[in-house]
């Protein structure tokens, strides 16, 4: 049987919330005006920009040089992307100018509602049951609507990372630290490693822990042929992934590191191996150097 073309559009349509996180049709969930304020009851939506211009000049001057404004204009948005997408239905206060729904006295729920519109999909699928919903963030504690193109993702700061120090000023002092990623530096930022949107555990970018490791230290996945167990098990079994004060992000100095798990360093009766008690440099990964897993058939013991 003959499927007609036409009967993939819904799945399509799916399809194309979920990649680009934008409803063809500009509504991908529906707000439920009245029940912000029983004040919109009875309202309808005007469609006309330029009727609250005439009221509102400065700020419909403001969002005309927006990256809103720019989408809106080129048709991103099947149904018409106006004020009211964001503000509701304004039929009754283009009569009485009376208040209805100023942004700061919604819930956050409700602010993120009223964006979700349009940006439900994507990597936003989970956002509401996340971290940042949790901690009542809204999408305006870190986006401003009215911002112009540039910065990219119209952040309410210049950089992510400058945006997300506002509230993670321990991050900040953990980034400083002599060991730390490169992203004071600017190689690398805050969303290469999380998806502030999402729900995963610390808001990683994926599933596990050491899946976001590997994403980039793909040397690192293996599988080996002798995997050394607490690597398996998780990165931060060794490492902080933000920055330390120890080489190479490591959460403890050298031979410390490995006596947590290994009393005596497994040789206690050879004292050439006593790493605790001899000057080895940088300790017992002079010889277990393959400490992450090894492919050599004589590998066992990591040191080759
Ligand atoms: C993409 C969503 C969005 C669109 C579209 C939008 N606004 Fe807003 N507007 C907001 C948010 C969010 C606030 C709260 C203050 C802020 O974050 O800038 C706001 C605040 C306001 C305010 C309160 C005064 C102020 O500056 O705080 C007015 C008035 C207003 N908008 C009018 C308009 C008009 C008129 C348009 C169309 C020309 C428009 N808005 C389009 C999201 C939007
Ligand atoms: C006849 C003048 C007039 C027109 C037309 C008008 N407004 Fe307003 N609007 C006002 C006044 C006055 C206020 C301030 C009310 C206050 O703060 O007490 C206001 C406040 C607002 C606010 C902030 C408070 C709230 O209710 O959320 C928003 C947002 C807003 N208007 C959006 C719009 C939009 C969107 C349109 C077009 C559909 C529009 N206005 C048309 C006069 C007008
Ligand atoms: C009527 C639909 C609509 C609503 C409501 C809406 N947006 Fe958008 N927004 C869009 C479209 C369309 C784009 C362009 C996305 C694209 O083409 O990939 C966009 C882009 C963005 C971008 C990316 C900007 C860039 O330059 O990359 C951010 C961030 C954003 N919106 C945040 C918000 C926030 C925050 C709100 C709520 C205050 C909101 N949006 C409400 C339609 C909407
Ligand atoms: C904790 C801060 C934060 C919150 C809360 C937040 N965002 Fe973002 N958003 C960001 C950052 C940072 C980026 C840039 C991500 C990147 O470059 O990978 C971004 C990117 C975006 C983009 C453009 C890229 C994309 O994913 O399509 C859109 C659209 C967007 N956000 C919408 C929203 C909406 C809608 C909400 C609320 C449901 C929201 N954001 C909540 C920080 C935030
Ligand atoms: C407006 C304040 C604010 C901003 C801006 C902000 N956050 Fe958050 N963040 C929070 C709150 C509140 C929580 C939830 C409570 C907590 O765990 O500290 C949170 C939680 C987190 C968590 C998860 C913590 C956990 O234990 O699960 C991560 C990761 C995170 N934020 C990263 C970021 C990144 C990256 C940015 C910048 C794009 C950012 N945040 C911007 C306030 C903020
Ligand atoms: C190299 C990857 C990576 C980068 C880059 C990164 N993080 Fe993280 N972050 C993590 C991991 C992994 C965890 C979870 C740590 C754990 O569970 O032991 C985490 C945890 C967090 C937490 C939860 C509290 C904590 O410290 O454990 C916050 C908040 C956070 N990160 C914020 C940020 C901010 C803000 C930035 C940018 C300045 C950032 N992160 C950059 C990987 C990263
Ligand atoms: C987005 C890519 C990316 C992700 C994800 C990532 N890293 Fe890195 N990592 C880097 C870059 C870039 C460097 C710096 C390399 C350089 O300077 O040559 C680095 C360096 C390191 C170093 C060496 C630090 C030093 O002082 O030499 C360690 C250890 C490390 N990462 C561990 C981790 C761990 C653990 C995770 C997961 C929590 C992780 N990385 C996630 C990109 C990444
Ligand atoms: C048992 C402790 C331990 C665990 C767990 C661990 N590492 Fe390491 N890692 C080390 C030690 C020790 C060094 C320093 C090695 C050296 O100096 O030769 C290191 C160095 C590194 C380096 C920088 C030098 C290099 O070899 O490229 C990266 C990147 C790295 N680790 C990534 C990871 C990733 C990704 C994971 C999780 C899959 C992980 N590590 C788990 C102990 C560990
Ligand atoms: C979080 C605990 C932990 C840390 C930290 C740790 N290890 Fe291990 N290590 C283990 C476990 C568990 C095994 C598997 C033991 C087994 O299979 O009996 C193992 C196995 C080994 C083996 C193979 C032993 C054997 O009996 O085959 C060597 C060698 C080794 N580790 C060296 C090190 C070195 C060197 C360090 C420091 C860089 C280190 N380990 C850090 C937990 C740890
Ligand atoms: C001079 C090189 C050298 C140094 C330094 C060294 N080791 Fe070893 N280690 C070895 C060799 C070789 C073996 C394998 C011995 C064997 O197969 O009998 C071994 C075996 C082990 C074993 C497995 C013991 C067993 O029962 O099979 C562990 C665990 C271990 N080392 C941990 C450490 C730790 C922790 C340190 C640092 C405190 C360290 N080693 C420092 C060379 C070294």
């Amino acid at each position: 049987m003959r499927t007609a073309w036409y009967r993939w559009g819904p799945v399509l349509a799916t399809l194309s919330i979920l990649l680009t996180g934008v409803s063809a049709s500009g509504r991908a969930q529906q707000v439920a005006w009245e029940k912000i304020n029983p004040a919109f009851a009875g309202a309808k939506f005007v469609n006309d920009d330029k009727s609250c211009a005439t009221c509102h000049d400065a700020v419909a001057h403001k969002f005309d040089g927006s990256a809103h404004a720019e989408y809106f204009k080129a048709g991103k948005t099947a149904v018409a992307g106006t004020c009211e997408s964001c503000h509701g239905p304004r039929s009754k206060h283009v009569d009485d100018s009376k208040p209805v729904a100023e942004w700061k006295s919604l819930t956050k729920a409700q602010q993120s509602g009223i964006c979700m519109q349009c940006h439900a999909g994507g990597s936003r699928l989970t956002y509401m049951t996340g971290a940042h919903a949790a901690g009542e963030l809204s999408c305006t504690s870190c986006h401003a609507a009215k911002a112009p193109r540039g910065g990219g993702a119209v952040l309410a700061r210049a950089r992510a990372t400058e945006s997300c120090y506002r509230c993670h000023a321990s991050t900040k002092a953990q980034m400083a630290k002599t060991s730390h990623h490169p992203v004071r530096e600017g190689r690398m930022d805050c969303v290469s490693c999380h998806n502030v949107h999402g729900s995963n555990p610390a808001l990683l970018k994926h599933a596990t822990l050491n899946e976001t490791c590997n994403s980039c230290h793909t040397e690192k996945r293996g599988p080996f042929l002798w995997e050394h167990a607490p690597v398996r098990e998780s990165c931060a079994n060794c490492h902080s992934a933000h920055g330390s004060t120890n080489r190479k992000l490591l959460n403890k100095k050298d031979a410390f590191l490995c006596l947590q798990c290994h009393s005596y360093g497994g040789h206690i009766n050879l004292p050439r191996y006593n790493r605790t008690s001899n000057p080895y440099g940088e300790g017992c990964v002079n010889c277990h150097m393959t400490i992450h897993g090894s492919q050599h058939p004589s590998g066992p013991k990591f040191t080759r």
